[in-house]
């Protein structure tokens, strides 16, 4: 490390608790991003990588996207910068353009993060319902909220127990959330049958990208939606990663199932902060005090101009160009195919999943259904392949089970790129014995 980075940790260190400002950012070498463009970031020493972990998938069209940043640009230059006072012309026409792609959203509000909107999500419901339960499945992850921060990645003694993802939350908020398995109708009929009357809502992604991607097997988004309307309980579907993403109308859109509630948030702004929550008018009433609806939605800067500007410029680019989507899904399928390829020439007993333009490498000898498969996953293997792409200039967050992301300034040469390095990678570490063998 250079001396400057060495400086710039010992800093944080002393005036950053935890040196970062989300747990999930402190994943050593490279410490820091210094600059970002398209398809790629650089690292205060120079070296630049192909960017798969998009900040997590906020950005979807690629760095300093031109459009998005113009739009920006604009919106500092022409409107008020922050007033707190009424509503704005870029809120108003945000909602629009949402309510106009999304089918099942009639109305929503716009937040700065998804954990707000999950937390909002969370409320309406049991205001809706009058219920207090809530359930989400192991592996979902739906913010740092108090109601859902418990078992995403959970370790296999702790998965289906209590698994909460931080200190200092009030036992009864975690216990109020119930955890069903991802594909598995049974296991959410069973709750709803041992707590009858007693379930507000059902929150889940319906690709759980936290956890790599979970496909939806055949019908169980339709049991999902089936299952709660007859429990009379909220569907909310969390799509904070998939919104945008794989869809303009989000992957319920794709699926072709309408929840009561929708989440969504970081590509919606392409890199800036901006999320919401949306449903349909008679759930959303919970959020209007002219419709006599009590759930108080608040923040200083909720539908600030920079955050719609930027929503409205990916909305708009995204509407106007409908091959975004093709052509994001034909590279996220290349990459797919190109790594499979690598493993299986390896005898490696891996298993690459994905959506649209997003991957994950899993460790295990079949394919991924629901959690309860992921517990056979090799972390130590998942940590070393992406530690081994980063080495070589290719940003793969090395934490097990994350997801990769292709961007749309992705091209198939980058793709083809990765997996020449993959290739690479795998005989160094297979000669290691750092990869599972078939
Ligand atoms: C599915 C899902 N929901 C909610 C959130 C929380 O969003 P934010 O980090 O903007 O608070 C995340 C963040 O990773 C997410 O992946």
């Amino acid at each position: 490390m250079t001396a400057e980075i060495t400086d710039l940790a010992t800093r944080a260190e002393q005036v950053v608790a935890g040196v970062v400002n989300s747990a999930t950012r402190a994943n050593g070498d490279p410490l820091t991003i210094a600059a970002a463009e398209g398809a790629y970031v650089t690292d205060l020493d120079g070296k630049r990588y192909l960017d798969y972990h998009a900040a997590f998938g906020a950005i979807l069209l690629g760095h300093h996207d031109p459009v998005v940043d113009e739009a920006v640009i604009e919106a500092i230059r022409t409107e008020p910068d922050l007033t707190g006072w009424g509503t704005s012309t870029l809120e108003v026409r945000l909602a629009e353009a949402v309510v106009d792609v999304v089918p099942s959203i009639d109305r929503m509000v716009t937040v700065t993060t998804g954990s707000e909107a999950v937390a909002y999500a969370v409320r309406i419901a049991r205001a809706h319902t009058g219920r207090t339960l809530l359930v989400k499945v192991q592996g979902g992850f739906h913010g740092w909220s108090d109601a859902v921060a418990r078992n995403v990645i959970s370790p296999p003694d702790r998965a289906y127990g209590m698994d909460p993802l931080s200190a200092g939350i009030l036992p009864e908020a975690l216990e109020a959330t119930l955890i069903a398995e991802y594909n598995d109708l049974e296991s959410l009929r069973t709750l709803f049958d041992e707590h009858p009357d007693q379930i507000a809502g059902v929150i889940v992604e319906p690709i759980p990208h936290n956890v790599g991607a979970l496909l939806p097997a055949q019908g169980y988004l339709e049991g999902l939606r089936e299952l709660t309307a007859a429990r009379g309980s909220v569907l909310i579907f969390d799509e904070v990663i998939t919104g945008f993403r794989h869809a303009l109308g989000g992957f319920q859109q794709i699926a072709g199932v309408s929840p009561d509630l929708t989440t969504f948030g970081k590509a919606m702004g392409n890199g800036y902060a901006v999320s919401g929550v949306g449903g349909s008018a008679e759930v959303m009433r919970e959020a209007e005090p002219a419709q006599g609806g009590q759930v108080a939605i608040m923040g200083t800067f909720n539908g600030n101009s920079v955050a719609c500007a930027a929503g409205l410029a990916t909305l708009g680019y995204l509407s106007s160009h409908p091959e975004f989507y093709e052509r994001t899904h034909a590279l996220g399928a290349r990459v797919r195919t190109g790594l499979q390829g690598v493993f299986d020439d390896a005898g490696v007993a891996a298993r690459i999943q994905g959506f649209g333009g997003t991957f994950t490498t899993y460790f295990i000898p079949g394919e991924a259904h629901g959690y309860r498969d992921l517990l056979a996953n090799d972390s130590a293997a998942s940590r070393a392949f992406h530690r081994a792409m980063i080495d070589r200039g290719f940003l793969m967050l090395p934490i097990p089970m994350k997801r990769m992301h292709v961007s749309g300034a992705f091209t198939e040469a980058d793709v083809d790129r990765t997996v020449d390095a993959a290739a690479n990678a795998v005989a160094e570490l297979v000669a290691q014995g750092a990869l599972p063998r078939r």
